[in-house]
């Protein structure tokens, strides 16, 4: 691992076979991560945005290793290498038992605040329940930091014998970054942790993570399928199509600069000005996203890319260096490319 890193992924494939027939054989699989590898830096944030089915939370899975025990019959190979205090461990390679030892320092956020609390237990016990299986804490030293904990997400420590439902979306969230922090983790896989409340109060827990993570100098994978919301709090951002990455880069250099035509697009979506352009032209991408079932071959994005060429079905384009720390996966664009025609227009 480079000395930077806390965490890399290699390679990582992930597919879920699809069972049929009378005998339930398998006849297809959803390739829902093809070929990924990407480094997390220590204290970095990294954003991962994609549209919904990309693979986002498949990677995040992959990453606190839960994808076998979720998903018996999954198919993974890859490496996905965790910096620790006794060295470098492949998490991939751990079973159950093994993984028992590292979980604390990695912690996920979910998505959804309403599904991810257990509604029977209150506030207080499902903030304490990762120190009990990850810490040697005795029952005082949990409660003490229950408490602090709470006060430290904005809610107040009073509150701890409430119950999930008696919270608002946003305070669920805080009680839910609470219980990810609990443990002291290195690492903060936050998967859309903020695509389910209201906008109003998105930015609010934006800052809170933001926050939360230069003062414990977390490491956060902040995954979301809109560039405006990673936007603020990425120090690097990656763009993911159908189960590849095809952009990363510095966050500022993505969000104004892109050079991949999917992230282009992905950027024209959001309704924001582009002080770096002259004009900035909407491309309209046409159709859904394929299903990763008949992901297409070579360019997955072929079937929607507004400059695609017959090449583009030969092989998957691998990431190349465009520009300092800018790499995209696409030979036929440079930092310079201005795409103006919208796939639209191109019949
Ligand atoms: N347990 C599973 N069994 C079968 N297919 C799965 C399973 N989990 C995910 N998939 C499929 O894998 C693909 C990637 O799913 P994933 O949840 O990682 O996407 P995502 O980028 O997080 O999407 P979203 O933005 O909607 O959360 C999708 O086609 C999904 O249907
Ligand atoms: S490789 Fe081809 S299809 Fe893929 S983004 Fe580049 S031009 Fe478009
Ligand atoms: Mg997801």
């Amino acid at each position: 691992m480079k000395a930077e890193n806390i965490l890399e992924v290699k390679n990582l494939r992930v597919k879920f076979p699809i069972h049929g027939g009378l005998f339930l054989k398998k006849v297809a699989e959803v390739k829902a991560v093809d070929g990924v590898s990407l480094e997390l830096k220590r204290g970095e944030t990294l954003g991962l945005v994609g549209e919904s089915g990309c693979g986002k939370s498949t990677i995040g899975k992959a990453i606190i290793n839960i994808l076998k025990f979720s998903s018996p019959d999954v198919e993974i190979e890859g490496e996905v290498w965790l910096r620790t205090d006794k060295g470098e461990v492949d998490l991939l390679k751990l079973d159950r038992g093994q993984m028992r030892e590292y979980r604390g320092m990695i912690q996920m956020i979910f998505q959804d605040p309403y599904s991810s609390l257990n509604s029977r237990m209150s506030v207080g016990q499902i903030i304490e329940e990762p120190m009990l299986y990850h810490t040697n804490k005795s029952k005082a030293e949990r409660m003490e930091k229950v408490a602090w904990l709470m006060e430290k997400v904005g809610l107040q420590a009073e509150q701890s014998k409430r119950y999930p439902h008696e919270f608002s979306g946003g305070q669920r969230q805080r009680i839910g970054i609470a219980r990810s922090l609990a443990t002291d983790p290195k690492i903060i896989v936050a998967d859309e942790p903020v695509s389910a409340l209201d906008v109003s109060i998105q930015a609010q827990v934006i800052n809170l993570l933001q926050e939360l993570q230069e003062e414990f100098d977390l490491s956060l994978l902040f995954v979301a399928h809109d560039l405006s919301v990673v936007e603020h709090i990425s120090s690097r951002i990656a763009v993911m199509y159908l189960g590849n990455l095809v952009e990363i880069g510095n966050g500022i250099d993505i969000y104004h600069n892109p050079i991949h035509p999917y992230s282009k697009a992905l950027l024209s979506a959001v309704p924001l000005p582009n002080p770096n352009k002259v004009k900035k032209e909407r491309i309209i991408l046409k159709g859904d996203v394929p299903s990763p079932i008949n992901k297409p071959s070579g360019c997955a994005f072929r079937t929607r890319c507004p400059i695609a060429k017959a090449e583009c079905a030969a092989s998957i384009p691998p990431l190349e260096l465009k520009k300092e720390n800018h790499f995209a996966a696409c030979p036929y664009v440079s930092y310079d490319t201005i795409i103006t025609e919208s796939i639209e227009n191109k019949a």
